[in-house]
């Protein structure tokens, strides 16, 4: 039941924050974007963590044809948030002018982060 108010109130925290990165000028502009950007990588994680048990059991599953369709389409919803996130983050990470700023390119999310593929 403690668990339950734990995973309700991060999530809460997630979507505010989450809200509030979409617009990097908010609450003092790019350190807060950035700090606030990396501490909602971490919360991805810790996000996992408490669900481990969810994933562990879908994934297992996830072969199996009696696995509720509901069950299928968000893990399939998940997957899908994780690499968009992770990329979101990872680009902003060589985007960076303030936490990192010996890696900063020019561009956005999208181009800098399309440059660090070409440079791959
Ligand atoms: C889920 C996490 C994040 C979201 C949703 C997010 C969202 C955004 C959005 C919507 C923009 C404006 C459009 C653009 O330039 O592409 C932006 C810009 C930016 N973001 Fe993020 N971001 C996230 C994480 C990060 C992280 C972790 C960093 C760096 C450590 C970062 C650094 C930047 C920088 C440097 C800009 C450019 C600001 C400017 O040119 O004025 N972002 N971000």
């Amino acid at each position: 039941m403690k668990k339950n108010y734990v995973k309700i109130i991060l999530d809460f925290l997630m979507a505010l924050t989450f809200a509030l990165l979409m617009e990097p000028k908010v609450l003092g502009g790019l350190p807060f974007h950035e700090i606030a950007g990396l501490v909602f990588g971490v919360a991805i994680l810790t996000h996992i963590g408490l669900n481990i048990k969810w994933v562990k059991n879908s994934t297992l599953k996830i072969c199996d044809s009696k696995l509720p369709i509901k069950i299928r389409v968000s893990y399939l919803l998940n997957i899908l948030l994780l690499i968009s996130l992770s990329t979101i983050i990872f680009t902003g990470i060589f985007i960076s002018r303030v936490v990192f700023p010996s890696l900063a390119m020019n561009g956005n999310h999208m181009i800098r982060g399309l440059q660090v593929f070409q440079q791959i």
